[in-house]
């Protein structure tokens, strides 16, 4: 039974679906203690239980400072040091330049990059030196995707965050490496109240351009996460690893 992850404590943002869920799955499995949030609190309870001993769930908007803040406190107090920060929790949202609003921009910035930078930024202090970060980016970041300039540019401050992190913490070994998302089979696109049929028709487009020619599992963008967090990965650090079934090498040219 493979045990990479026993005696490490991690805390997973947005843990109570997808590839939050799946990842707090697969650590509890490899043996570590794992902590997950999410902003509902019913949700988090429900992953928990779900999800076993000895996971944990911490109720937390990502968007807050003063919840982020509270969730370093409640990390502290309960275990003191952790090993391994997944900065998972995100949402997506689409809409051309011209029907972006201030609310919108500041609600997908605030979640995916600000809320990012400021949980690091707690939660710091409490990461073991020679622990682990991974940042959960998307292709977005890089594809031009019409209808995502806001997402994607969260996505792309992301990256950029990693990469300087990388360097800022490796003195206390603390490697930081970034996930770069394709379409993974989530619940994200009904989140954001897109219907079951128009969501199915968003995925049935993404699949056509995708050469291995489906969506991705949760599971197996958490079997990356958990390489990425385990010693096998030492000396990883600053990298950025796509998993989008080739789509980003999509050459358009036939
Ligand atoms: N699915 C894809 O195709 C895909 C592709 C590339 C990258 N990603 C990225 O993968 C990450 C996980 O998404 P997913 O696809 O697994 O979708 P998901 O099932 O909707 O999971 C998102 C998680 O983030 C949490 N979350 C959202 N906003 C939050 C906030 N303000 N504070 C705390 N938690 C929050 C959600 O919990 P609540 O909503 O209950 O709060 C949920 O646990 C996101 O960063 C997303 O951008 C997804």
């Amino acid at each position: 039974m493979d045990q990479s992850l026993k005696n490490k404590t991690a805390i997973i943002t947005g843990g109570n679906s997808g590839i939050g869920y799946a990842t707090a799955a697969d650590f509890l499995a490899k043996g570590a203690r794992v902590l997950i949030t999410g902003r509902n609190p019913g949700a988090v309870q429900r992953a928990v239980h779900s999800l076993g001993f000895p996971a944990e769930g911490f109720t937390a908007d990502q968007s807050s400072t003063d919840d982020t803040k509270k969730l370093a406190e409640y990390v502290r107090s309960r275990y003191g040091k952790v090993d391994i920060l997944f900065i998972n929790a995100g949402i997506a949202k689409f809409s051309g330049i011209t029907d972006v609003t201030e609310e919108d921009f500041d609600a997908i910035m605030n979640i995916n990059f600000r809320g990012a930078f400021f949980t690091v930024q707690q939660l710091l202090p409490l990461l073991n030196d020679g622990g682990s970060i991974v940042f959960l980016s998307a292709t977005n970041a890089y594809a031009g995707m019409p209808g995502t300039a806001v997402l994607s540019a969260s996505k792309a401050a992301i990256n950029s965050l990693a990469r300087t992190l990388s360097r800022e913490l490796a003195p206390r070994h603390i490697r930081v490496n970034t996930i770069i998302g394709g379409p993974i089979d989530t619940p994200i696109l009904e989140k954001i109240g897109v219907s079951h049929d128009q969501a199915g028709d968003i995925r049935k487009k993404m699949t056509a351009s995708i050469p291995l020619g489906r969506l991705g599992e949760s599971s197996e963008v958490a079997n990356l996460v958990s390489f990425l967090v385990s010693d096998g990965a030492r000396f990883i650090t600053g990298g950025e690893y796509s998993i989008d079934g080739g789509l980003m090498v999509h050459p358009g040219i036939n």
